[in-house]
Parts: C-alpha cells; structure tokens; sequence
C-alpha cells in the first residue's frame, strides 16, 4: 500500500448524520420505515443529496434511481473507486442497515475535504435503489441492472402489493435519472455495513473481513383447496389451504435444519383468502427466502422445498404451485479487495475477522463487473431487521476508517 496520511474520519459527524438521517420515517420503538420509492424515501435521498452537494460532490442518477455522489481525482480519465449502500429500510427496520454504508461514504469524502486531499482516481458514493426487496422483490434490483442481471425493463415492471411499479414510483419521487444503469467501469467497490449477525460481538472483533455472501432463492408459494363452511365441513372433507400452508413452514424449518450448520429458511409473508372467522380457507399465498453459503447446498434445499410442497399437497388434496423469483448465487469477493479491507483494518489497528456475509448485499451483485470488498462493524446482539437495531459509535467509526484506508489503498499509485 502507498503511504497513507495519518487522517481519521470525524466519528462525531459521523454519528450525527446516522441519526439526522434516521428521523426521517422514525418509528415508536427507535427504529425506521423508509420503504423503497416512498414519499419518505424521497426525503431521505434528498437529505443525503443536500449534504453531498455541501461537500462539494457532484450529482449523478442513473436509470434505476442510484444516486453516485462523485468527488474528482488528479486523473479524471481513471475509473472511481465507489462505496455505498442503501437507503431503504424494511418495514420495521433499523437505524443501520444500508444507512450506515451511505454515510460512511460520505464521512470519508468530508474528511477528505477538510484535509484537501487529492487522489488520483475519482471517488464516489453510491446509493443503490430497494436493497431490501421488501416493497418490490427481488432485493438489490437496482445494483442487479448495474450489473447487467436484470434488464432495465425487467426492474421497471416490478410492482408493490398494490401494483405500483417501480419505473412509477421513480418518476412519481423525482428519482428516474437519466444516465443509462451499469455499463462503466469502477476501479473498485468497498461497502460497509453493519454485520446483522451475531459473530463479530461473540469473536469479541470489530471489524469483519467480508471474503463472500451465500446465495439466496426465493419463492412465491400459491396453495389453493376450497372455501367451505367452518360449521358443516367435516374435517376428513377439508380442502383447507391454511393447513397446507403451515404444513409447508414447518417444512420450511426442517429444510434448513437438514442442511445446518449454514442453511436457513424463513416463511416472511403470508396471506390467507378469503380471510373469514368462519370460512375454511380456500387460498393461501406465501413467502420462502431460503439461503446457503454452498451452491450444491442451496440446490438440494430448493429439491426438498418442492418436493414437501408435492407431500403435503398429496397428503391434504390441495395443489400447491411453488415458483422461484429470485436466485442469487452464493459469491466470493475478490482477493485484492479483501486483502485491501484486511490490511486497512491492520493499519487501523484491528485484526480483522474473516467472515462470510448471511445478508445479501448490493456488493454482491456489483461484485459481477468490478473487484469489490466489505467491511463489517458488530451490531448489538447480532439484531438486524428490527427497529432496535443498534451500534456503537466507536464501532462505526472504526468500520469509516478501515474504508477510508481501503478506498485510498486503490485510489492513488
Ligand atoms: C437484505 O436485507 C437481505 O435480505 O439479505
Ligand atoms: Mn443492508
Ligand atoms: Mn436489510
């Protein structure tokens, strides 16, 4: 690594944009609602864009709503060094998650500011559109056509459970760019993030050297019987879809378990038709998110999920219709990238701990067309997706730090 300056991110900054950032769809329990293309969504964009145009940063917005916040380098001919992550939340999310890659972005372009420090090669800050998937599956759509995994068009016509699409909601927000999505090159792609996970406070570490991801899949799962009467149905007569479908989430559970330690599996929405105290449900539609970080691993758990939905089907005279929507294969960062992450939390002090993502990451779809890294800071009691979701300030502006050194490691010879 080229000598470095002796520089250290301004950890009170830091910290105070997290939590101005985090008033904006506040919940009761300390948490955020910022879900993807809302009104509140917006707010929280133009927030981040207001303060990147304070430092100095030069606006772009692409196609799908990213937002790249750019400061120049010596060469303005070199490809940027980018980090980030995403603003949106899940509906009962954290104050962390995504949040904290953006503005750490941030944070390292102001203490380059206040120092005057030039780098050869530009560097941005990225926010990438519905990381969470939670409004619009799949997750990571937007850093996905960035990288040339879904269309354009593809990510557009996605829609909400209330039909509204995402090309839409991107107009409707002020959000719908007009640079073309992906088709350029980047020097290098660091995301930090928080770890969601519980390994970094067990291992008693502060910074995780993210070296991959496991893979995900997932499911929408139509289970159809017959509505009939609560009362007058006899029970050998049932054509219930509800009891298919919890027949299927313990299935669900058992899958993962089968394939432990790794495989995990989770029934995240379910909705129930026609929803009547006294009607025995004729349909059920569901969720799966199943996840491993072995790809012969996650292909024998997609096996058994369809096969149990045959089982149970047969065994309950229902049908059941499982269809995939989404498969992110399990990856693996590039080895100069991590190396950079790992000899950055050095120079910071750290010894930094291996570790492979659970989460999927916009990371791992950019990680298809440029060398990338990540850097990961503990959370408190590994709790993620949650609104009590919490880090120390030390702990972030560690993880700021590492990314600082990691990002200047590839951005000047
Ligand atoms: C993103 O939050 C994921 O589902 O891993
Ligand atoms: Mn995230
Ligand atoms: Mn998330």
């Amino acid at each position: 690594m080229a000598d470095l300056p002796n520089i250290s991110i301004d950890k009170d900054r830091l910290w105070s944009s997290l939590m101005q950032m985090a008033r904006v769809g506040a919940t009761e329990k300390g948490g955020n609602c910022r879900l993807a293309l809302t009104d509140l969504d917006k707010q929280g964009r133009d927030l981040f864009v207001s303060w990147c145009k304070q430092a100095g940063l030069r606006i772009n917005i692409d196609r799908m709503g990213n937002i790249f916040a750019r400061r120049e380098g010596r060469d303005p001919s070199l490809p940027p060094i980018v980090t980030g992550s995403h603003l949106d939340t899940q509906p009962t999310g954290g104050k962390f998650d995504g949040v904290y890659g953006v503005l750490a972005g941030l944070e390292v372009m102001r203490t380059l500011n206040d120092c005057g420090f030039e780098t050869d090669a530009p560097m941005e800050v990225a926010v990438w559109t519905n990381e969470e998937g939670s409004r619009f599956a799949p997750a990571m759509v937007a850093s996905g056509v960035f990288a040339g995994v879904f269309t354009e068009e593809y990510a557009h016509a996605r829609r909400d459970a209330e039909g509204k699409t995402i090309g839409d909601e991107l107009k409707r927000i002020g959000y719908l760019g007009d640079v073309p999505c992906g088709g350029r090159k980047l020097g290098a792609f660091f995301e930090a993030h928080i770890e969601q996970g519980p390994i970094l406070e067990a291992e008693k570490r502060t910074i995780g050297v993210v070296t991959g991801a496991q893979g995900s899949r997932w499911f929408d799962v139509a289970v159809n019987g017959q509505d009939s009467h609560a009362g007058t149905t006899p029970m050998a007569r049932r054509r219930d879809a509800l009891l298919g479908a919890a027949l299927m989430v313990e299935r669900v559970n058992r899958i993962a378990l089968k394939h432990g330690p790794g495989g995990v599996g989770t029934v995240g929405v379910l909705r129930v038709v026609p929803g009547s105290r006294n009607t025995v449900p004729g349909v059920v539609n569901f969720t799966v998110d199943i996840r491993h970080p072995n790809a012969d691993s996650l292909a024998s758990m997609t096996e058994d999920l369809h096969a149990s939905a045959a089982a149970v089907a047969a065994q309950q005279n229902l049908e059941i219709a499982v269809k995939e929507i989404w498969h992110s294969k399990p990856i693996t960062f590039d080895v100069d990238c991590v190396e950079a992450v790992r000899r950055a939390a050095k120079s910071c002090g750290f010894d930094g701990l291996e570790i492979v993502s659970g989460a999927g990451h916009d990371a791992c779809y950019v990680s298809r067309v440029a060398p990338t890294g990540m850097i990961f800071v503990p959370c408190e009691g590994g709790l993620s997706h949650n609104e009590i979701e919490t880090a120390t300030p030390d702990d972030l502006a560690a993880g700021c730090n590492v990314l600082l050194r990691a990002m200047l490691s590839r951005a000047s010879a």
